[in-house]
């Protein structure tokens, strides 16, 4: 049968729109990236054909004999890249890999740390609307008042008051090193699992530029898509002991047929994360972030913390103009081609859907090519937007200006 002969002008139009926006605009979503072509040729690949339910060598359907193959290298390159002794690479996110861990180790009802939503954390971290809170009994604990870093005594406190099964540390939007050891040392305390979610840092652990988790928590979950610059995709690494619980968990458990083109996916960019270019890489984007903070901070924003110590920047918006919300700041900036996303700042004021900060990073501009005098402009282009934002032609003159920045840089 040949295929159907339609010309599909709308998707690939889109597909054209989308390609021209990624390449003219500057993306600072901290949790976004430009995979690499042999990433993108992975994921377009033949194993998007294939169903394989199960684990390599014990698979519910034939034909198996390839994807086996494939799922062993990425799971064999992610062991060595972390030094984990067991890898699941199946996940089809990182909520799912939360998820899949949580149904391995805990019992409905069982009682979690974890990191605040409003101080930093992941919705997976416990969110009353999110099936982690709505299966678990999760304990929040957050940042200092002083310094606004994560507050270890209180996570101790609460750990003595709540004696929990698990903690769960890792966040979404924290601008600073999160050392496992204190962590450890709380959990063995209490007796209680500790799962480090490195969702946005992998590929700064990768790299070498943050303290690798793996070997001090019990459980580490990781995104493929951040930092790591893989395909979206999930992965688990644990202790040997806890592999088998948390591959039943992820399938029959939580999913179906896994992703094998993505798995494959996974693959190449647990090998290109093995370079010493991609070492490099991770530490470019810590200096740009770094260098971005600067520049911020010159310009009259507060930022949360006071800096940085990984790829990203949580911005408080008030000093800089106490009128300005994140959500205009969000739409206003989008609109000068500058995409990051508004972020309740610690104890803000105002509501998760307007908020009075934005949160933005570097591992995009970073793969791109940029480095420290494009973070110095692109500051300044974020200041002259948010000043000047009641002027439509001052706005516009910016979108030029960051259309001639990203011009040399085009990533694809
Ligand atoms: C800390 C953390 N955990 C888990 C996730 C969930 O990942 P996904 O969006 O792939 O489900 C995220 C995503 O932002 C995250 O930041």
């Amino acid at each position: 049968m040949p295929w159907p002969n339609v010309a599909d002008d709308e998707v690939f139009h889109l597909i054209d729109l989308e390609i021209e926006r990624q390449n003219s605009a500057l993306q600072l979503i901290a949790s976004e990236n430009f995979a690499s072509p042999a990433v993108m040729a992975a994921t377009g690949s033949v194993f998007t054909n294939k169903y394989s339910e199960g684990y390599p060598g014990r698979r519910y359907y034939g034909g198996n004999q390839v994807v086996d193959q494939v799922e062993a290298l990425a799971i064999d390159r992610v062991k060595a890249l972390f030094g984990a002794e067991h890898a699941n690479v199946q996940p089809h996110a990182g909520a799912n890999a939360n998820m899949a861990v949580y149904q391995a180790m805990l019992k409905p009802g069982d009682t979690v740390l974890g990191l605040r939503l409003d101080q930093g954390g992941h919705l997976t971290h416990g969110s009353p609307v999110n099936a982690s809170g709505l299966t678990y009994h999760f304990v929040g604990y957050g940042l200092t008042a002083s310094d606004e870093r994560i507050d270890l005594d209180q996570v101790r406190d609460l750990a003595l008051a709540h004696r929990p099964k698990m903690i769960v540390t890792g966040a979404t939007a924290y601008p600073r090193i999160i050392d496992p050891g204190p962590f450890r040392e709380i959990a063995d305390e209490v007796g209680a699992l500790l799962l480090f979610d490195a969702a946005h840092i992998a590929g700064l652990i990768a790299g070498g530029v943050h303290p690798n988790p793996v070997g001090i928590a019990d459980i580490v979950t990781f995104t493929t898509h951040k930092t790591m610059r893989g395909p979206r995709g999930g992965c688990i690494l644990s202790r040997s002991d806890l592999g088998a619980a948390i591959d039943k968990a992820v399938f029959p458990g939580q999913q179906g047929g896994p992703q094998e083109h993505a798995i494959a996916a996974k693959a190449v960019a647990f090998a290109e994360a093995a370079t010493p270019e991609f070492s490099e890489y991770a530490a470019q984007i810590v200096r740009n972030a770094g260098a971005l903070a600067t520049a911020l901070a010159d310009e009259g924003f507060r930022l949360v913390s006071g800096g940085t110590d990984n790829h990203l920047l949580l911005v408080d918006l008030r000093p800089f103009d106490a009128e300005l919300t994140g959500k205009e700041a969000q739409t206003m900036l989008d609109e000068a081609g500058i995409t990051l996303n508004r972020n309740s700042i610690p104890n803000d004021p105002r509501s998760p859907f307007v908020t009075s900060g934005f949160r933005l990073g570097t591992p995009a501009v970073t793969t791109q090519g940029m480095r420290e005098p494009e973070m110095a402009e692109i500051g300044r282009l974020i200041a002259t937007t948010l000043r000047e934002r009641s002027d439509a032609g001052r706005v516009a003159a910016v979108r030029e200006e960051v259309r001639a920045l990203c011009e040399p840089f085009a990533p694809y």
